[in-house]
C-alpha cells in the first residue's frame, strides 16, 4: 500500500487550481487556538478570522465595533493552532475604507502580526484603489459582495441583496473590477443562487458562498453558525450540524448539581500523598484533618 503524500499548506494558487478543476473549495471560521485545530485536522481549505467575531464571540450587535486589535488577537490564536489551511484575516470596519495607505499598513499587520496568508475587505468598486495597494505590495486579497455585513445600516439590515436585474449587473460588474484590481478569491453572501452561479462562471478567481448556493466555487460558513453555538440569531442559508449551545447548556447544568451533591470531584480527579507522607504531616503538625 503506498503512503498518501505528505500534507502541504494550501496557497491561493491551490484555490485557483482547484477552481480549474471543478473541486469545491472548503472554508470556515475560526477565532481560537482549539477551533483552528480542529478545523485544519478536518482537512479545509482555509480559514477566515471573520470580524464575525465581534457577534458570536464578543457579543456585539453587529460587525461595526471590532477593532484592529481584537481581530489580531484573535488571529494569533488561529495561526497558533492551523499549519496547513491557507489563514485568512478580516480586515474590520474603518481599518481600510480611509485611504489605500492605511489599508497598505492595517493589511501588512495581519501578516506580520497576525500570522495571517491573506485578507479580506468588504465592498465593490470604491474598493479598487486599496485592493491594487495591497496586493501591489504582495499581500493576497480576498472581495466580499452582496450581503457585506459592515454597511448593514446602508444597506437597512442583514437582507438578501442583488435580486433585481441592475443591482445584480451592478455587483457582476464589481466582481469583475475586483478581479482586475486582483483580488485572488471573492466571497459572495446572501445573494441569488442564479446570480452567484453566473458570476462564478463569468470569473477566473474562485467565489465562495455564504447563502449564495452551490454554484459557487466554494462554500464558507460561520463555525458557531454550524455547530449552533450561537442562539440569538442564526440566517435562514445556516445548516447547523450540531446544537453546542445545548449540549454546553445540559454540561454546565450536570456540573453545577455534582457540585452541589458533593458527586463532584470524586477520588479519580483527586491528587492523593502516600501514608508515610501523611502520617509525617500528622507528626509535624499535631494530628492534620
Ligand atoms: O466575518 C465573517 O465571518 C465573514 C463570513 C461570513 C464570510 O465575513
Amino acid at each position: 500500500m503506498s503512503t498518501p503524500a505528505p500534507r502541504k499548506k494550501v496557497t491561493t494558487l491551490g484555490l485557483r487550481q482547484k477552481k480549474a478543476k471543478a473541486e469545491p473549495i472548503t472554508m470556515l471560521t475560526a477565532y481560537d487556538f482549539a477551533t483552528a485545530q480542529a478545523i485544519d485536522r478536518a482537512g479545509l481549505d482555509t480559514i477566515l478570522v471573520g470580524d464575525s467575531l465581534g457577534m458570536v464571540v464578543l457579543g456585539y450587535e453587529n460587525t461595526l465595533p471590532v477593532t484592529m486589535a481584537e481581530m489580531l488577537h484573535h488571529c494569533r490564536a488561529v495561526a497558533r493552532g492551523a499549519k496547513f489551511a491557507l489563514l485568512i484575516g478580516d480586515m474590520p470596519f474603518l481599518s481600510y475604507q480611509i485611504s489605500a495607505e492605511e489599508a497598505l499598513r492595517n493589511a501588512g499587520r495581519f501578516l506580520q502580526e497576525g500570522g495571517m496568508d491573506a485578507v479580506k475587505l468588504e465592498g465593490g468598486r470604491e474598493r479598487r484603489a486599496a485592493v491594487e495597494a495591497i496586493v501591489g505590495a504582495g499581500i493576497p486579497v480576498m472581495g466580499h459582495l452582496g450581503l457585506t455585513p459592515q454597511s448593514v445600516h446602508q444597506l437597512g439590515g442583514f437582507r438578501p441583496q442583488a435580486r433585481d436585474a441592475s443591482a445584480a449587473a451592478r455587483l457582476l460588474e464589481d466582481a469583475l473590477i475586483l478581479q482586475d484590481a486582483g483580488c485572488f478569491a471573492l466571497v459572495l453572501e446572501s445573494i441569488p443562487g442564479r446570480l452567484a452561479r453566473l458570476v462564478s462562471q463569468r470569473l477566473e478567481i474562485p467565489t465562495i458562498g455564504i447563502g449564495a448556493g452551490v454554484g459557487c466555487d466554494g462554500q464558507v460558513l460561520v463555525t458557531h453558525d454550524l455547530l449552533g453555538l450561537f442562539d440569538r440569531f442564526t440566517p435562514k442559508f445556516v445548516k447547523k450540524y450540531a446544537d453546542l449551545h445545548s449540549v454546553m447548556a445540559q454540561a454546565f447544568e450536570a456540573y453545577r448539581s455534582e457540585v452541589e451533591r458533593r458527586a463532584f470531584p470524586g477520588p479519580e480527579h483527586t491528587v492523593e500523598m502516600s501514608d508515610e507522607e501523611w502520617r509525617a504531616l500528622e507528626r509535624s503538625s499535631g494530628k492534620a484533618g
